[in-house]
């Protein structure tokens, strides 16, 4: 059976007028290999972890900031989120297409939330918790190509002709912001759309962005190379710091929005593969998957309302 809402009733959660809060208990597993009468051996340790949660009830106005605007994952998702908060209908070959949130995870999925009389019981995914409406994103970001967001959706070719054409009045307006381009950290044939970009120094650069930042910002542009992690010069944000000020060309231009978030206190989210300037020690679990990033999100929400997880995705995943 399929419900539209619920409220969880346990002596963990607690529901205000402004906030949830959740006391979580969280059991996991951990094994230590030691050594026992000269043999080594691995032992499992149960390990339970508190872990409280409040949330927010109130929905505020989001707004996204995108770095790589400009490309096929920016120009698509800006284009599709206002399609959908304008109920855009197009032409395809086949049919009449409107526009929907179809394969979305918040929009789309739903989430097994227990049982009634043996019945297994299903809610929307985005009944969890209070979330934001997509039609309700506002979009930005940064490109260090000039191009206008309608001739950006046309370059990535990925819409319907009939729906970009539709879509240029609310998107021509649409320009990104400069962005900071390094060619030494991303491939040789994007510099020649490099015609939008913060000049200076990294400092200069760092001081230009927090001027920009407001809201959410997640790095869509094109994967860097790696950037080494050296204990002593990059490791802390002191170290870090100490190098933007010399203006070190160990330093990728995602460390240098990811360090405005921190200033900022903005959430800095990674789409591309690269690791930042975080040392990630070996062993280190990532999620690198949709599928997986799915999951582990639903896990921590599930959280937030004191619901144990439902699959075997462990809470640690990054
Ligand atoms: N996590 C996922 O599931 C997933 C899926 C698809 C793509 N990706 C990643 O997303 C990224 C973008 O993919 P895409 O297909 O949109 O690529 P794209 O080449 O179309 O877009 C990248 C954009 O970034 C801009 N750019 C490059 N360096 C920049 C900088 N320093 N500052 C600002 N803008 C900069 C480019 O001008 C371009 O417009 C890639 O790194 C790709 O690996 C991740």
């Amino acid at each position: 059976m399929f419900i539209k809402s619920f409220k969880v009733d346990s002596p963990n959660v607690k529901y205000t007028d402004d906030e949830i809060q959740s006391v979580y208990n969280y059991e996991t597993t951990e094994l230590v290999h030691e050594n026992k009468n000269g043999a080594y051996q691995w032992t499992v340790k149960p390990k339970a972890i508190k872990y409280e949660f409040k949330t927010d009830i109130k929905v505020p106005k989001l707004g996204v900031l995108l770095v790589g605007w400009g490309g096929n994952n920016g120009s698509t998702l800006t284009a599709t989120v206002i399609a959908n908060h304008e109920g855009i209908l197009w032409a395809t070959k086949q049919k009449v297409q409107q526009a929907n949130y179809f394969g979305s995870l918040t929009q789309d999925a739903s989430i097994r939330v227990g049982s009634f009389n043996g019945e297994e019981i299903y809610a929307p995914f985005k009944s969890l918790l209070p979330m934001v409406n997509p039609d309700d994103i506002v979009f930005g970001g940064w490109d260090i190509s000039n191009m206008n967001l309608v001739d950006a959706m046309g370059r990535a070719k990925v819409l319907d002709i009939d729906l970009q054409q539709q879509l240029k009045p609310y998107m021509e307006h649409m320009v990104p912001l400069p962005g900071i381009y390094d060619p030494d950290f991303i491939a040789a044939n994007q510099g020649s759309r490099a015609n939008n970009v913060i000049k200076g120094t990294k400092k200069e650069q760092v001081q230009q962005l927090i001027k920009d930042i407001r809201i959410v910002v997640l790095w869509t542009a094109n994967t860097e190379s790696y950037s080494n992690v050296v204990v002593g010069l990059n490791d802390t944000m002191e170290n870090l710091m100490a190098l933007v000020e010399r203006n070190e060309a160990e330093i990728s231009p995602s460390t240098l929005f990811s360090i405005d978030c921190v200033l900022e206190n903005v959430p800095f989210i990674s789409g591309s593969p690269q690791i930042l300037w975080f040392p990630v020690p070996p062993g280190t679990l990532v999620v690198n998957a949709l599928s997986k990033l799915r999951v582990m999100l639903e896990n921590i929400l599930r959280a937030c309302v004191g619901l144990a997880p439902e699959n075997n995705m462990i809470l640690e995943y990054k």
